[in-house]
């Protein structure tokens, strides 16, 4: 047996041991071909049926139709925040962003270079704790669209509803929460996520695009960055990335087995209400750093009363086996991401060495 370690890296991430062992079966010859999927063409048979096979789970898992193009792009999620204002902010139209985060901070400076952004919910003068009600967002009548982080991997806040934006397309980076809950998906006109959290290893970006947004893409940007030649092509205009694409594939039929969205959900909020009623029995121990209506269930962020003591408990976590507890720079303390693969059993077992570790120190 492999020795396995808690994994609570924020992304790259933990894997399913289940989807593991697959790939593990598969390396070296995939389905009597003779060769690791690594090394088939992306042309071949095989390929393509795993490319439509993880097409159709995305529509299947998220519940959407026909008009919805399903795309494994390249250039994780960052890419998207100048791709999105290229193809949709051509002659001078202006896009509208909440500012919830490091992460939506960044799209906004990316698409200040490509067009025009407005800010319409600006978090970082609250140090970024809270996510805007639906009447603290100001969105222009004539935006090309909203753009929201539904969760913020850093600050360790996430959406709890989905914003209304009536006509006004409503885009979502959602790469560290994608597929963590239950959720109307068609409420989003777009919605696109790194692999590297909840879908797969690091190296595709999902990209779900109703047909409406799509045909509003730019022709006049380079012919890979418009939207509509890889959602012609189904991600296959130039060589994809295919190996990531055949695990997010394992990952989608393992979402199935876990009964779909429902038993992923029902998974995180018991992981999730396990931490956070660790952090409200000690609050002045593990102290949330954000608003508690703006919890993550994917990162849960919290400070120790010294940075000595945070420095020690994340050595001890350590040391018996859990990984990545640490928070990130800019907020500094201890991090808990607990994303869909994470068990039940992880977070009991580290709520337990909390308990614990309080006692002693
Ligand atoms: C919410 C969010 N958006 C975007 C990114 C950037 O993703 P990538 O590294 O795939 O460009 C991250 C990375 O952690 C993230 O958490």
């Amino acid at each position: 047996m492999a020795k396995r370690v808690f994994n609570f890296n924020p992304g790259p991430s933990t894997l399913p041991l289940d989807v593991l062992k697959i790939v593990q079966e598969e390396l070296l010859d995939y389905k009597g071909t003779g060769m690791s999927i690594m090394e088939s063409s992306h042309r071949a048979a095989e390929f393509i049926e795993i490319n439509d096979t993880a097409i159709s789970l995305a529509r299947e898992i998220f519940g959407l139709d026909e008009k919805y193009h399903v795309m494994f792009l390249t250039g994780g999620a960052s890419t998207q925040f100048f791709q999105i204002p290229m193809n949709f902010l051509a002659g001078g139209k202006t896009g509208a962003y909440a500012d919830t985060g490091t992460w939506s901070n960044k799209a906004i400076k990316e698409a200040n270079i490509v067009g025009k952004a407005h800010v319409a919910f600006d978090g970082k003068a609250i140090g970024y704790k809270h996510i805007p009600n639906q009447n603290e967002l100001n969105i222009p009548s004539d935006a090309a669209y909203l753009h929201i982080t539904t969760n913020n991997t850093i600050k360790g806040t996430q959406y709890h509803y989905t914003p209304n934006t009536g006509k006004i397309p409503l885009i979502a980076d959602m790469s560290s929460d994608i597929a963590c809950r239950r959720l109307d998906y068609t409420k989003f006109t777009m919605f696109y996520a790194g692999s590297q959290k909840n879908l797969g290893p690091a190296g595709t970006t999902l990209v779900c695009m109703h047909d409406d947004l799509l045909q509003k893409s730019s022709d006049a940007i380079p012919t890979i960055l418009n939207y509509k030649t890889q959602a012609a092509e189904k991600s296959l205009y130039n060589t994809p990335p295919c190996f990531a694409i055949y695990v997010v594939k394992l990952v989608f039929e393992w979402i199935k087995k876990q009964g779909g969205l429902a038993g992923i959900e029902k998974n995180n909020i018991a992981k999730k209400n396990a931490i956070y009623g660790m952090m409200d029995k000690y609050p002045d121990y593990f102290k949330g750093t954000v608003e508690k209506e703006s919890r993550s269930w994917m990162n849960l962020t919290m400070r120790l009363p010294s940075e000595d003591l945070e420095k020690k408990f994340i050595a001890e976590s350590k040391a018996v086996g859990f990984i990545g507890l640490k928070g990130h720079r800019s907020v500094g303390g201890v991090r808990v991401s607990l994303y869909n693969a994470m068990s039940l059993e992880g977070a009991e077992k580290l709520v337990q060495f909390m308990e614990d570790f309080k006692k002693k120190n």
